[in-house]
């Protein structure tokens, strides 16, 4: 197989999540410039709006959905849109996530008490564990 082929994309209807910013971004950017028809998926949705609109004026195909990927019903309806739109889904992106902020260690390498086991917000805990884990299997 050649390269070109192993690499071609295009026509291929793409969904992203969290490709309103940075990699899930970069990722439309690429498959759209390679001719593939995407769908992004993101919560916040002046962002999306702004990034969408980016795409339509250089007549690519490039659509977005607001969707925040912990909210499940809000997930599926945007792969319905999608495959509505496209006719047919041919690669996921399961790219949005959040950070945790900073770990146990500072940089000078001293602890963090603040990141702690036992002073890390519950909050904290359950808003990571459902966009980067639960929503991302919920994605695929
Ligand atoms: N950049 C890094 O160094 C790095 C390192 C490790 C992992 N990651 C992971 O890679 C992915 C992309 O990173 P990035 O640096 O491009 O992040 P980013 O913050 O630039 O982009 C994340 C995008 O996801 C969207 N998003 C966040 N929560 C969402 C939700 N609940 N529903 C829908 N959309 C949501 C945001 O609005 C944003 O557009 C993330 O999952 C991140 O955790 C990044």
């Amino acid at each position: 197989m050649k390269a070109a082929e192993l690499f071609e994309v295009s026509g291929l209807a793409t969904v992203i999540t969290g490709g309103a910013s940075g990699i899930g971004l970069a990722y439309a950017e690429v498959m759209a410039d390679n001719g593939a028809r995407v769908t992004i998926l993101d919560a916040d949705a002046a962002a999306l709006g702004e990034v969408v609109e980016r795409f339509r004026r250089t007549g690519q195909d490039v659509r977005g959905e607001v969707v925040d990927v912990t909210d499940r019903a809000a997930l599926e309806r945007g792969f319905d849109a999608a495959l509505r739109h496209f006719g047919r889904l041919d690669v996921v992106f399961a790219n949005a996530g959040i950070g945790g902020g900073p770990g146990f260690l500072k940089l000078d390498g001293e602890r963090n008490p603040e990141r702690a086991l036992e002073n890390i917000p519950r909050e904290l805990w359950d808003r990571i564990i459902a966009v980067d884990l639960t929503a991302v299997f919920a994605t695929l």
